[in-house]
């Protein structure tokens, strides 16, 4: 009973400390553009991600940018994870105080305060978000010639002669409002470039099954809303002198016309020790499901499980991307010593 009252006080005492962090209007300048530059305009700036910038007092007050329901719903900033459960490198998510910050700020008719209590804006490149460009894969410009869904490989020589590792990559697809996904593999083999030669037109038909040749690994893939990957500066994707990149684009239906130039930016790792790092399909529904078929009847919830544990070596896991369009709700990655166990709640 003791504890609980503790606790109860404790509450109340923060409760408190809340409400008079805004005692007064908070101003764009005073309260509101530090954390829209912690928070935000990496992606909203001139050229990037975010579909407008955030930069200037002007921007960031248009009448028709409603800032609070996005931070206050959760969309903005975008964090899928739940830090509730677990943290993650590269965090962006908002504390309570910033939310009713940016709340309290637009309730009150979003007053600019002095603009010389701002912080100086952060300096971005407006046509990279990588620190350096090694090299620039692009695929020859295509014009889609269908109305269905579009599947295209392009087939690029890396012109290495020797091995190289990779250690950021940046996708900027050519027509954003057309490209769907992009996959991004090398080939070690002459098969994909064969293939390539055999199809008319740049690029070869692929239908999103993956690569045409078990030889050819996966580096990586985009979809919208995804900014760039970089790793720590001592990792990197080996690949082998001699390889070709092979680049997959998926085309949204009712394209036909259009023309893409995709390219992606990569640079690379000199470290004198280099971590290699893969890009594995871990958990495919048609492998190792635990307790499938994938099947859901109708307006019924569904939990399924899928192991992997072909890997006997401890690995380090930096990233996983669970790929559900809007069937699947929430997902769950544990670690069982050296099993890696998914959880996947779909309704
Ligand atoms: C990782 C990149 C990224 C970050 C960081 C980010 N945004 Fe966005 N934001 C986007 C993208 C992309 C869209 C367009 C989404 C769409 O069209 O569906 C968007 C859309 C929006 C919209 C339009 C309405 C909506 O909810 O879709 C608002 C408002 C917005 N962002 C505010 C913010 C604010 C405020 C922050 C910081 C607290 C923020 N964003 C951080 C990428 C980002």
């Amino acid at each position: 009973m003791k504890s609980t009252i503790v606790k109860l006080i404790f509450t109340g005492v923060a409760a408190l400390s809340f409400g008079s962090g805004y005692s007064q209007t908070p101003t764009w300048a005073d309260d509101i553009a530090p954390i829209l530059y912690a928070h935000c305009t990496s992606c909203h700036h001139q050229g990037g991600i975010g579909t407008f910038p955030l930069m200037t007092y002007s921007e960031a007050s248009v009448p028709y940018v409603d800032l609070a329901s996005a931070v206050q719903s959760g969309e903005m900033p975008p964090w899928k994870p739940d830090a509730d459960y677990r943290h993650f490198k590269d965090e962006n998510i908002l504390t309570q105080n910033e939310i009713n910050a940016i709340t309290d700020w637009v309730n009150n008719g979003k007053p600019e305060g002095n603009p010389a209590n701002a912080p100086a804006p952060p300096v971005y490149n407006p046509n990279t978000q990588l620190s350096v460009i090694d090299k620039t894969v692009q695929i020859p410009q295509y014009t889609i010639n269908s109305s269905n869904d579009v599947y295209r490989t392009f087939v690029m020589t890396s012109g290495f002669s020797s091995d190289v590792y990779i250690n950021q990559i940046e996708y900027q697809p050519g027509n954003p409002s057309i490209v769907h996904h992009i996959v991004f593999y090398y080939d070690p083999t002459q098969a994909s470039f064969q293939y390539d030669n055999l199809d008319p037109g740049p690029g070869f038909g692929s239908f999103g099954v993956g690569p045409i040749t078990s030889a050819a690994e996966w580096i990586g893939a985009w979809a919208p809303g995804q900014g760039p990957t970089i790793l720590p500066a001592d990792m990197g994707f080996k690949i082998p002198a001699g390889a070709y990149f092979a680049i997959e684009v998926h085309y949204a239906p009712g394209s036909q016309g259009q023309t893409d130039d995709t390219k992606i930016n990569i640079s690379y790792t000199s470290a004198p020790v280099i971590r290699e790092v893969f890009t594995k399909p871990m958990l495919t529904h048609t492998d190792d499901m635990l307790d499938g078929p994938l099947f859901i009847p109708a307006n019924t919830i569904k939990t399924f499980h899928q192991a992997n544990n072909s890997s006997n070596t401890p690995i380090s896991l930096i990233g996983i991307f669970p790929h559900m369009h809007r069937v699947g709700a929430s997902y769950k990655v544990f670690n069982l010593g050296l099993t890696h166990l998914g959880e996947i709640i779909i309704c």
